[in-house]
């Protein structure tokens, strides 16, 4: 089985709670949702390969360390996902960004795919998913397949990042893709009977961009 990782920094858990308040401002919960997604960059790229390098200082020639392997792709699952994109790149900034559009639709929680464009060689990519929300996990999985079954990416290749998980969701994706690695900022208690993470956010999309 894959890593399942609870990314705690304090930092973290502190910006959490800021977004999670139901007064938190669309600015606010923008702005945050950002910072925190930055911070888990830290985290879910530490097992990236690393290659060395001979470079000159001022003073003397020396090996190093560069990171090497293959190149990163982004992919936000939209819309909440796009919320989590500029942060990962403060930290990576030359990754490539794919986007896939997709949503539950509300009352039956059925899969509706209406988007997708990705880099062309994104099947040689270390590719790293992203989503705040992963709850009953039907939308992650609906991505990942996407990503194995269309476009060819090795399921090796995957990690799946988020910023609140359900056991539920966790428990499908890790059936669905055994070898996804998954980091989420907190591991919270349970569905409700919409299918909403509890405590949870709320719906991150709406509060991202302020439709509701
Ligand atoms: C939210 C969220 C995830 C999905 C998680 O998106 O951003 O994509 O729900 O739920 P699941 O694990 O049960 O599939 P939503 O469907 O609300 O679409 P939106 O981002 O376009 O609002
Ligand atoms: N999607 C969200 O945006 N929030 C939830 O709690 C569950 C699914």
């Amino acid at each position: 089985m894959a890593k399942f990782t609870v990314v705690d920094h304090p930092l973290i858990q502190h910006k959490l709670t800021i977004i999670r308040d139901k007064n938190a401002s669309t600015k606010v919960f923008r702005e945050v949702t950002n910072e925190i997604a930055m911070l888990m960059a830290y985290e879910v790229t530490r097992d990236l390969p690393l290659e060395e390098v001979e470079i000159e200082t001022p003073l003397a020639v020396t090996k190093q360390k560069q990171i090497a392997g293959k190149k990163m792709a982004i992919v936000p699952i939209l819309r909440a996902g796009l919320g989590m994109v500029d942060g990962i790149l403060s930290l990576v900034p030359a990754a490539r960004v794919g986007h896939i559009g997709l949503y539950r639709e509300h009352d039956t929680l059925e899969i509706v795919e209406y988007f997708a464009k990705l880099p062309l060689d994104i099947k040689d990519r270390q590719v790293f998913v992203v989503d705040p929300m992963l709850a009953t996990g039907g939308s992650a999985i609906s991505a990942l397949k996407q990503l194995t079954e269309k476009y060819g990416v090795d399921k090796e290749n995957i990690t799946f990042v988020c910023l609140v998980a359900a056991p539920e969701g966790v428990k499908a994706l890790q059936e669905a893709f055994p070898t996804v690695n998954i980091f989420t900022a907190a591991l919270d208690e349970c569905l409700n009977e919409n299918s909403y993470i509890l405590p949870g956010l709320g719906d991150a999309g709406d509060r991202i961009f302020g439709t509701k």
